[in-house]
């Protein structure tokens, strides 16, 4: 049985468990703002179509000056790319045969973009319900490559790590010239998140890599954008095709940064139901992953096996993502995005179902 190694499209998931789609399913599966995207991406559709007529700007300047003002990071510390995944991928090209450690579990195509580049691959495996590092550990590793892949905050888990724990990684990895690329795809659904760009000016092993597909819920335009030092973006920018962002993400991404209290009201928002559902969890004993942004694990410790809790909600139109293929998971955990309040209310109503044909006999 192989199944789909991302969340979304979720008829390759029926199919590949033989299960036939509900008419009516909710996809809990993709990690995107539940809010929709920002009003103004909308209310300018038609203005969309004049982009298409004219080649995009290949530098994007005006997207990336918006950036460097918001991140205070010269311009030429930023490369934009076709969504983060397109910056992964170039990571790869640049880091091809070389040694990489990937902290697990984290995000997939890590090990897909430095597989594809005959990298050659170790974890470092967080540890214990919380997902805890040993430092000493870790570096004993980190010493030993050439690279270290950090996902924060982090892609299945939903935990941030903190600066304290960061800025001594990237500090003890300069030492023997080993790059550190902090993914922070989903930093901006933090609610008192401290920027970690200006860093870059004091670490060039420093690589931070950031999505706008999330927080502004355009997954479908591909956006998202690089901070690194100067002479990491240019030779990145070499790697990737001309006109790789087009000019409907480059305008879309314009007017999403213009709405500045959009990221506030999501974040209280997120912050609202994470709280909301976590009580509900605690009350109906399962147990969830410490998160602090729009998803989260959740299993339930009564079962050794979390399979037949996954089919039961996806044969009750409930979309969980699997956990199947990562390393460290393997399966015994579920990954929910957080959603609408309404998504958020039936998806506890399936988990009550659950638990009381599942008793946890406390
Ligand atoms: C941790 C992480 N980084 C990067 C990406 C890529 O995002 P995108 O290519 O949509 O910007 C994803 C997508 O799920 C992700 O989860």
């Amino acid at each position: 049985m192989k199944l789909p190694s991302h969340g979304s499209n979720p008829h390759y998931l029926y199919e590949a468990l033989g299960l036939n789609l509900p008419e009516k399913y909710i996809d809990f599966s993709a990690n995107i703002n539940p809010l929709g995207p920002p009003v103004a991406i909308k209310e300018n559709w038609s203005r969309f179509y004049q982009d298409i007529l004219t080649y995009p700007d290949p530098f994007a300047t005006k997207l990336k000056q918006l950036i460097s003002e918001k991140e205070d990071v010269p311009t030429g510390s930023l490369l934009m790319g076709n969504g983060g995944a397109e910056l992964i991928a170039l990571i790869g090209r640049m880091l091809a045969g070389k040694k990489v450690l990937i902290v697990q579990p984290a995000f997939s195509e890590y090990e897909t973009a430095c597989k594809a580049n005959q990298c050659e691959i170790t974890y470092y495996q967080l540890f214990g319900p919380d997902f805890e590092w040993s430092l000493d550990d870790f570096l004993s590793k980190a010493d030993k490559v050439d690279a270290v892949f950090i996902c924060s905050p982090n892609n299945p888990t939903g935990i941030q790590f903190p600066p304290s724990l960061i800025e001594p990684i990237v500090r003890e990895c300069e030492k023997h010239d080993c790059t550190v690329i902090l993914d922070e795809a989903f930093y901006d659904f933090l609610d008192d998140y401290q920027s970690f760009i200006p860093y870059i000016n004091q670490y060039t092993n420093l690589m931070i890599i950031r999505s706008m597909t999330k927080m502004y819920a355009i997954p479908g335009i591909r956006l998202g954008y690089l901070a690194a030092s100067p002479s990491v973006i240019t030779k990145l920018g070499r790697l990737q095709p001309h006109w790789s962002i087009n000019s409907v993400a480059l305008s879309a991404g314009l007017l999403c940064m213009e709405d500045e209290s959009f990221v506030r009201k999501t974040i209280e928002f997120i912050r609202q139901e994470r709280e909301r559902l976590f009580y509900f969890y605690q009350d109906c004993e399962f147990q969830v992953s410490p998160s602090k942004v729009n998803f989260y694990l959740l299993r339930d410790p009564y079962c050794e096996d979390q399979f037949e809790l996954f089919c039961y909600l996806l044969q009750g139109g409930i979309i969980p993502r699997h956990t199947f293929n990562f390393p460290g998971l393997e399966g015994k955990w579920l990954r929910f995005a957080i959603k609408s309040k309404v998504d958020n209310d039936q998806l506890m109503e399936v988990l009550e179902q659950w638990r009381m044909s599942h008793p946890s006999f406390s």
